[in-house]
């Protein structure tokens, strides 16, 4: 008689993970203080009074601190002009007590984001969206990498050590992250493919990767019988949606269950790359200040 098993997936630790980024970010930053008299500083930029947001910069800006850094907050109004907040970028770019900066996304729509976004100083865009910076990275060059992106990525390396010549596909293809992680895939040697939301085959197209970065913001849209067993998959959304109880509660973009079932490993929603992007900013602003002043890089935090 021959017996089904049902293995389950690994279940990456995106908690854990990024609680010891920033234990690192944390040592660093000590001793950086400690050597070269430094503190590294973010200064986190809020238009308006969108929920979402003000939560992740209430949570930036405890975690900037916890690491021991600078932690600077500007909230404006929504109903703030563009040449005043262009100003306030101005000032932070001038400001050498600052290292990164970050302007919250979305604007309210009056504000055009691009300009705004470009006219951080490339050296201490934190977020890696500025226009030279997406360049430097799409030509292989040192840059400023965007913080959800470099967060897989360093999830990857942990559970693969090596990426090279695996499949890689990313669904997905905005500017924060279905792009830059195509980039830093093919920077560590992934065979990568960007499929979205025309792509035709899209359940065989997934099914052929080694690596699946799910990053639509569609909730549960990838089921497990479009993943190839024991790939490993990496999912970046994070959507509320509704329970049978009325509750509101987190899923990402792959239906969990499903693909628990037939992946080697899996992100889960919450606990997964959700924690690894502030960490990273945490790990990018470090990195920003080390450069400004002409001192190495640490290692293990950077791309
Ligand atoms: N809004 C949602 N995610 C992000 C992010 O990574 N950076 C910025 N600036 N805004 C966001």
């Amino acid at each position: 008689m021959t017996e089904a098993i049902i293995d389950t997936a690994r279940i990456i630790d995106g908690k854990a993970f990024a609680a010891d980024v920033r234990t690192r970010v944390a040592t660093h930053v000590a001793r950086l203080q400690a050597d070269h008299g430094l503190t590294p500083g973010l200064a986190v930029v809020l238009v308006g009074e969108d929920p979402a947001s003000q939560v992740y910069v209430r949570n930036k800006g405890k975690q900037t601190k916890e690491a021991g850094m600078y932690s600077v907050e500007h909230r404006l109004e929504a109903t703030t002009s563009e040449a005043d907040l262009l100003a306030i970028i101005d000032q932070l770019n001038a400001d050498p007590k600052i290292h990164g900066i970050l302007v919250q996304l979305p604007l309210p729509d009056h504000l055009d984001s691009d300009l705004v976004i470009n006219a951080i100083d490339p050296a201490k865009d934190v977020d890696g969206f500025h226009i030279s910076n997406v360049g430097l990275l799409g030509t292989g060059q040192k840059s400023m990498v965007p913080c959800t992106p470099l967060g897989c990525l360093m999830l990857l390396r942990d559970l693969h050590g090596s990426l090279s010549g695996m499949n890689a596909v990313v669904v997905g293809r905005s500017n924060i992250v279905g792009k830059p992680m195509a980039q830093l895939l093919l920077g560590d040697s992934c065979t990568v493919t960007i499929a979205h939301s025309r792509t035709k085959n899209l359940p065989e197209v997934v099914r052929r990767a080694d690596i699946v970065i799910a990053a639509v913001g569609r909730p549960q849209m990838i089921p497990g019988d479009w993943i190839g067993p024991g790939a490993t998959v990496i999912d970046v959304g994070i959507n509320r949606i509704e329970g049978p109880n009325g509750k509101t509660r987190l899923v990402g973009d792959v239906d969990f269950d499903s693909v628990s079932r037939v992946a080697g490993a899996v992100t889960p929603v919450p606990g997964g790359v959700g924690p690894m992007t502030i960490a990273c900013l945490l790990a990018n602003t470090l990195t920003a200040c080390c450069r400004a002043n002409g001192l190495p890089e640490p290692e293990g935090l950077t791309a």
